[in-house]
C-alpha cells in the first residue's frame, strides 16, 4: 500500500441477508453417510442456509443485503458511485452486479462483478478502497454474495457438509484522512495450488462440425481439504502479522479476529499462531457454514448487530480460499455518530 494517502475511507454500514430454509448436519446425515457428530467435531459447523424454489437467485439474497445496508443508514440508492459483487457463483456469468444495480435503483452507480472465492468480500473492500483514496468516488456498496449450494456435489460428504448460501454488504464512504479506519491490508495469490480447490469447466464431447470449437459445463466443486486446511493455517497468520508490523500494531492491541468462516479448527488455530486469545474470535459458522465471499460480511453485520465491535476496535478481517487466494485488511472500527 502506498504511503501518501489523498482520501481516507470508512464502512458506514453493513447488511446481510439468508435464506430462511436450513440443513442441520442431522438433515445431511440423511443424504450422504456422515453424522452431526463428525461434521461438529471437525468443522463447528451445525447447520446452513440453503436457497431454495426455482425462482430464487443470488440476486435476491443480494439485493436484500444491499437494501438491509442502505435502509440502515437511510441512503437513497441514487447516492451510490461503485457496486462490487463478490462472487464465484453468479446468476449470469457476463456478471450479476448490474442486476443488483437495476433491482436497488442505484442510478449513478457502475457495478461489476469481482471473481475472487472465499476471499472476494477482502479484494472487493480493497478495490473500492482504491476508488476512494484516490477520489473518484465517495460511496461504495460491496456486496460477498454466493450460492455454493448450487454447485456443490450433494453426494460426496467432504464438500457437501460444509458450504451454505448467503450474501453480506458494505458501504464503504470517503472520509478525511484524519478519520481513515482502513487502516493497511495484504493480499496474496498462489496460481500454483489453484487445483486445491475449484469449480472447473469441462469440455463436453460435441465439437462444431466445421472447427475445432468445443463447448462445455462447469463440474461442482473439487477439494483436497487436507490442502486447504494446511494452507489456511499457514498463511493466514503470516499474513495478518505482515499487516501489523507494518502499522507497528501489536497483537495484544487487536479487539476482533474476523476470519472467513471456513471452519472453527481454523479460526482457532489461526488465533493460537498469534497468540490472539479465542475470545476475540468472531465466528458464526456454526449457524451459517461456510457461505464463501458472504462469510466476511455476514459476520460483521451480526458483530456490528451485536455490538461486538465497537468503536476504535482494531479488527483483523482475513479471508481465504480458492486462487489459492488470501488478504488480510485491518480496520480501526468507527461509529456512525
Ligand atoms: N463424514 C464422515 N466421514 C467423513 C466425512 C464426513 N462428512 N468427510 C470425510 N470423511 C472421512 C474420510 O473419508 C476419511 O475416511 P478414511 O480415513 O476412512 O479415508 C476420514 O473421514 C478423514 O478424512 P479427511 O479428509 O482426512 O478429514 P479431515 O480431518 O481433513 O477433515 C475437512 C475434512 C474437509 C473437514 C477438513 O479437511 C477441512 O475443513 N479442510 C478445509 C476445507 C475448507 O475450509 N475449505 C474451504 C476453504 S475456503
Amino acid at each position: 500500500m502506498k504511503s501518501f494517502m489523498i482520501q481516507g475511507a470508512k464502512i458506514i454500514a453493513t447488511g446481510s441477508a439468508i435464506p430462511s430454509f436450513k440443513l442441520s448436519n442431522n438433515d445431511i446425515s440423511k443424504i450422504v453417510q456422515t453424522s452431526d457428530e463428525w461434521i461438529t467435531t471437525r468443522t463447528g459447523i451445525q447447520e446452513r442456509r440453503l436457497l431454495t424454489g426455482a425462482d430464487q437467485s443470488i440476486n435476491d439474497l443480494a439485493v436484500l443485503a444491499s437494501k438491509n445496508a442502505l435502509d440502515k443508514i437511510s441512503m437513497h440508492p441514487s447516492e451510490i458511485d461503485l457496486i462490487i459483487l463478490a462472487t464465484s457463483s453468479p446468476n449470469d456469468l457476463f456478471g450479476s452486479a448490474s442486476k443488483i444495480q437495476f433491482e436497488i435503483g442505484a442510478t449513478n452507480a457502475v457495478a461489476f462483478d469481482l471473481t475472487a472465492a472465499c476471499s472476494g468480500f477482502v479484494l472487493g473492500l480493497v478495490t473500492a478502497f482504491q476508488f476512494l483514496q484516490t477520489g473518484a468516488y465517495r460511496n461504495t456498496l460491496i456486496i460477498g454474495a454466493d450460492v455454493l449450494s448450487k454447485w456443490v456435489d450433494w453426494s460426496d460428504r467432504s464438500t457437501c457438509i460444509l458450504f451454505g448460501d448467503a450474501a453480506g454488504a458494505a458501504i464503504l464512504q470517503s472520509c478525511p484522512t484524519s478519520n481513515n479506519s482502513i487502516l493497511n491490508f495484504q493480499l496474496d495469490t498462489d496460481g500454483k495450488y489453484s487445483n486445491h480447490l475449484s469449480i472447473l469447466y469441462q469440455h463436453k464431447s460435441d465439437i462444431l462440425p466445421v472447427a475445432n470449437v468445443y463447448q462445455g459445463y462447469f463440474k461442482y466443486i473439487s477439494m483436497n481439504g487436507k490442502e486447504v486446511y494446511k494452507f489456511a493455517v499457514s498463511q493466514v497468520p503470516l499474513s495478518i502479522l505482515k499487516c501489523l508490523r507494518s502499522l507497528r500494531i501489536s497483537v495484544k492491541d487487536v479487539d476482533w479476529l474476523l476470519l472467513h468462516q471456513a471452519n472453527e479448527r481454523i479460526l482457532t488455530a489461526v488465533a493460537d499462531k498469534l497468540s490472539i486469545s479465542k475470545s476475540k474470535i468472531i465466528s458464526n459458522l456454526s449457524k451459517y457454514g461456510n457461505t464463501s465471499a458472504a462469510s466476511i460480511p455476514l459476520a460483521l453485520d451480526e458483530a456490528v448487530k451485536e455490538k461486538k465491535i465497537i468503536h476504535n476496535d482494531i479488527v483483523v478481517i482475513a479471508g481465504f480460499g480458492a486462487g489459492l487466494t488470501w488478504g488480510t485488511v485491518i480496520i480501526r472500527w468507527q461509529d456512525l455518530s
